[in-house]
């Protein structure tokens, strides 16, 4: 029995959907196992812009700070797109907090669950019954922070962006991969593009001197471009895939399709402690805002990680994956996941039958 602090920041799009399904099924647990969660909201994103002018206030990152995990449902949408880059919902709140909180690795497990198999736009005979990747991506480094703006060039004014990242960068979350795969079936892929660009060449480098920590696992690298092309031909030679922040943006979204939905998957975003903030890895969704439609199986499953790696509730993570398994092994299905012509129901429903199963 214990008790916890949880800041929660619902905000743009269907974030406000999910994560209230997110947040039943999180007190659903402390009923169910006698645990306390305090939970706090705050804004970001787009809401943050409306109310208070900035995508990332102050107070949004000192509830955070003084909270033991934070859970975010999505930020951004069509209202702020033309705001300048660095006052954008996605760079202020999502880049801000990232940056803010230290949070330099990123968990994007890409799980196929059974019942959902003929979800994937995969062959069965190549997808078979089940998927289990973990792409662990490098969060605070490599071309989303690095220098970038505008300059005079030889054809008038260019825009840059430097992807940059140092051997402390590269070994930190090299480390996390391999821990994670120590715990899996002992396979890295370190993905990056060595053949063209420095930074690859340094990360491909540290890998390998990191590589020589864990005896027992199998390092390989794979250049971004084949990686791709590798998920889609036979996406079970992998286990645990490490790469920066941007190629891990990109495979990450591809992984989990691969997996059926983009709205089934979770993330994990952690710092050197216990602390970590939880989100789908799904975008705010903007078009199907408010309408009870958007699937908040993600978001849920991001409540498990939070258990599972902010709080070290291994048995409640563990209950909150079975109730998903059970809903979907029934049938039960949102509108994304439902077969052509199936009957599914809404995002508020779904939330209810996971806590029901609980
Ligand atoms: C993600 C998102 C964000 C990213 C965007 C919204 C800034 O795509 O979390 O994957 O690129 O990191
Ligand atoms: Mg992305």
């Amino acid at each position: 029995m214990g008790t916890y602090n949880i800041a929660v920041i619902k905000g743009d799009g269907i974030g406000p959907d999910i994560v209230e399904q997110a947040v039943k099924v999180t007190k659903k647990i402390g009923e169910r196992f006698g645990h306390k969660f305090n939970m706090t909201e705050a804004l970001a994103g787009g809401a943050a812009i409306d109310a208070v002018g900035t995508a990332l206030p102050k107070e949004t990152v000192e509830v955070c700070k003084n909270s033991d995990a934070v859970l975010l449902g999505a930020v951004g949408g069509p209202k702020w797109d033309n705001l300048p880059g660095e006052l954008r919902p996605e760079r202020g709140a999502l880049l801000g907090l990232r940056k803010e909180l230290g949070l330099f690795a990123n968990l994007r497990p890409a799980i196929m669950h059974r019942a959902l198999s003929n979800a994937s736009p995969i062959k069965h005979e190549i997808i078979g019954d089940s998927l289990d990747i973990l792409a662990v991506r490098e969060l605070t480094g490599g071309i989303y922070f690095g220098d970038k703006g505008y300059r005079e060039g030889a054809y008038g004014r260019e825009a840059y962006d430097v992807e940059r990242y140092s051997p402390f960068e590269i070994d930190r979350i090299a480390r996390i991969a391999f821990d994670a795969a120590m715990k899996r079936n002992k396979k890295v892929t370190s993905v990056d593009k060595a053949n063209v660009l420095e930074s690859s060449r340094l990360w491909r480098s540290r890998m390998e001197e990191i590589a020589k920590e864990y005896p027992e696992v199998e390092l390989e690298h794979l250049y971004v471009d084949n990686a791709a092309m590798q998920l889609v031909r036979n996406p079970k030679q992998f286990d645990v895939i490490v790469t920066s922040n941007m190629f891990g943006d990109i495979l990450s979204d591809e992984a989990s399709q691969i997996t059926g939905s983009i709205g089934m998957l979770p993330s994990a975003s952690l710092g050197e402690g216990s602390f970590g903030l939880y989100e789908p890895i799904h975008g705010s969704a903007p078009d199907i805002a408010g309408m009870n439609i958007a699937n908040p199986l993600a978001t849920i499953l991001s409540v498990s990680m939070m258990f599972k790696y902010s709080f070290g509730l291994v048995k409640e993570a563990k209950a909150v994956e079975d109730a998903v398994t059970r809903v979907l092994d029934k049938g039960i299905r949102t509108a994304d996941i439902a077969s052509d012509g199936a009957e599914y129901i809404g995002t508020d429903a779904m939330g209810d039958a996971v806590c029901a199963e609980i």
